[in-house]
């Protein structure tokens, strides 16, 4: 897309494509297509807010990611490491000790869903530098956050498909009112045809991931599965790519085990906050869906053979000749 936000989105809503299929709570879920990405209409709502009031500043961070692809782990992790001076990590007062992570760095579509003012007094309010979650692609985020001249920093992450959609249903079951209904063939093909919230889910990577080459000073470009298998190298690389990079003596000194440990599924998951809490006053998800098992590969416990070659032939075809690949 040539002009991010030059059209009137408010007004463009009603008037694009609409899939009704797994309408999930809140109101307001039914998706629409943008600009060739599926979202719940609020979220679009939201985004017209975000293109018309949010005032970046060249320090902000955006962490993106499309929903169930590790982006719980990656606001914890740097949120840890952005603001360790003022929060060390073994300090027993950590925020992400009391505060989910979607609470500590929150997404810039809930912050928007509210009135302008409202949502102006969180940003503004939000310690420096500040960070903020987006399942939008860059292509949708108005220019003065994704252009080259904003400054912004952008840091992106994805996962092996398979792994998400199974995520994705069991995260669902967590918080519809009938779990027991809800059947993954259902959201398995709305996975594949891409209409499930962000999708289709390779376009959304594939989009960053070129973005990441063409500015990698502004783009970094994360896998799950990477950061299962280094996290201390993963974990290295964020620092620097955000400007605070560990010093020989805070390795020493074990900075890094103590993000790694305070950031980890299992520290995070039996945590009170992330046990009892609800994400969102009003809303029906709660802390605990966000913790599962967090390990690369589960798909086979859920997926036929089929399903998942029917689904690697489909992200195959798509990113075919892109040099990308999950
Ligand atoms: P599984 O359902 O496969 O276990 P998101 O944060 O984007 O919603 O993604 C949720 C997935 O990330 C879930 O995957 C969840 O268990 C996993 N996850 C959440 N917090 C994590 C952490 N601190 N470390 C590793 N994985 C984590």
């Amino acid at each position: 897309p040539a002009t991010n936000g030059a059209d009137n989105l408010t007004e463009l809503i009603q008037s694009l494509p609409v899939e009704k299929r797994l309408l999930l709570p809140p109101a307001g879920s039914q998706r629409r297509q943008y600009r060739g990405y599926w979202f719940p209409e609020w979220h679009l709502s939201a985004l017209a807010a975000v293109r018309d009031h949010f005032e970046p500043k060249p320090t902000d961070i955006f962490l993106v990611s499309c929903p169930k692809s590790g982006t719980t782990w990656l606001k914890s992790l740097a949120f840890a490491t952005v603001h360790r001076d003022v929060h060390p990590p073994s300090s027993r007062e950590h925020p992400l000790l009391h505060k989910n992570p979607h609470g500590c760095v929150e997404f810039i579509h809930a912050i928007y869903r509210q009135p302008v003012d409202v949502a102006r007094g969180i940003v503004e309010a939000y310690p420096s530098p500040r960070i903020f979650g987006t399942h939008f692609p860059l292509s949708l985020l108005p220019e003065h956050i994704s252009g080259d001249g904003s400054g912004c920093r952008i840091v992106y992450i994805c996962r092996d498909p398979k792994d998400v959609v199974v995520s994705w249903w069991w995260f669902m079951r967590t918080y519809v009112p009938n779990p027991e209904q809800l059947q993954f063939e259902e959201v398995f093909d709305l996975f594949c045809e891409g209409r499930t919230g962000a999708g289709p889910y390779w376009r959304h990577a594939l989009e960053h991931w070129e973005e990441s080459r063409r500015r990698p000073d502004k783009v970094l470009f994360l896998k799950y599965e990477e950061l299962l298998r280094d996290p201390h190298g993963n974990l290295r690389r964020l620092a620097e790519f955000l400007g605070c990079p560990f010093s020989e003596a805070e390795e020493k000194a074990g900075v890094m085990d103590a993000i790694l440990e305070l950031c980890s599924l299992d520290k995070l998951k039996k945590l009170e906050v992330n046990q009892s809490g609800n994400k969102l006053k009003d809303g029906p998800v709660m802390n605990h869906s966000f913790f599962r098992k967090g390990v690369s590969g589960d798909w086979i416990n859920t997926m036929t053979p089929e399903m998942a070659a029917r689904l690697d032939a489909i992200v195959q075809q798509a990113l075919q000749g892109t040099g990308f690949g999950f």
